[in-house]
């Protein structure tokens, strides 16, 4: 194992030393629509049950004491959902900020973005820009909201900083280690990731946080995202703390 590479593990199994709870929770908030279809609901309404669902899964982490939370609100393949289910779900993120900025900010969350705002409408990506500067120097949970994001998309950028770095002289090629790949990642400066979550019972995931899932432990869960809570994250977090994590080693 190279240095850097142990210096990670290492770094992965100290954050794991803290009584099983995990330091850093991402979760693939899945199944809205499915939960809509069931009850002959319009997709929107699943999105509409999802925020509630992220509301209270976001203040139950806090009180918990995560560390970090990591939401895959839109994917970057998300784009490809008809133009009015976008619409909605903009919608949504935008009434979901002007309703809860003002608590999160108060509870001492620190809101980050994964992901390119660019694609966005200006005054939402004004108003996402804003809440993440409102909430720079919070020193509470991180919130971390995978928007227009893709681990492939982020692995290349890293690449290509590295590229130009190299290319420019500020790194030899030759000290591209792990930690070079993860200071140019958007996930810097975020503890390590031990826990990914999947909602609604698929299997799979989907372009997210590809390089920081190396040594999470993955669960997946057949309730659909709207009907997760926080006795169903204590679920999740109970199941993790069960788990050996021997990252490589015996
Ligand atoms: C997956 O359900 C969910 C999404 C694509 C969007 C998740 C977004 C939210 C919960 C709301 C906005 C987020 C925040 C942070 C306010 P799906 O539509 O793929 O469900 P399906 O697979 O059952 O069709």
């Amino acid at each position: 194992m190279s240095a850097a590479r142990a210096s990670a593990a290492a770094g992965a199994i100290a954050s794991a030393a803290r009584g099983g709870l995990p330091r850093h929770v991402a979760i693939i908030m899945d199944g809205n629509g499915r939960w809509a279809k069931k009850r002959l609901l319009p997709r929107v309404a699943g999105h509409r049950a999802g925020v509630d669902a992220v509301r209270k899964v976001v203040r139950a982490a806090g009180e918990i004491g995560v560390e970090a939370l990591t939401l895959y609100a839109f994917s970057s393949e998300n784009w490809r959902r008809p133009q009015s289910e976008i619409a909605d779900l903009m919608g949504l993120l935008r009434r979901y900020l002007l309703a809860e900025l003002e608590e999160l900010a108060q509870g001492g969350v620190q809101l980050r973005i994964l992901g390119d705002l660019g694609r966005f409408d200006p005054e939402l990506r004004e108003m996402i820009e804003g809440a993440v500067a409102r909430t720079a120097s919070n020193e509470g949970m991180i919130l971390a909201v995978a928007l227009n994001y893709g681990a492939q998309d982020e692995l290349v950028e890293a690449a290509r900083a590295l590229a130009t770095d190299a290319a420019a002289g500020r790194i030899e090629p030759a000290a591209i280690d792990a930690s070079a790949m993860e200071a140019r990642l958007s996930t810097a400066g975020l503890p390590p990731l031990d826990l990914m979550i999947r909602t609604s019972g698929e299997k799979r995931l989907s372009n997210f946080l590809l390089w920081q899932a190396a040594y999470a432990e993955l669960i997946f869960v057949d309730t659909l995202w709207p009907d997760f809570d926080r006795t169903a994250l204590e679920a999740a977090l109970a199941d993790y703390a069960r788990r050996e994590r021997r990252y490589g080693g015996l």
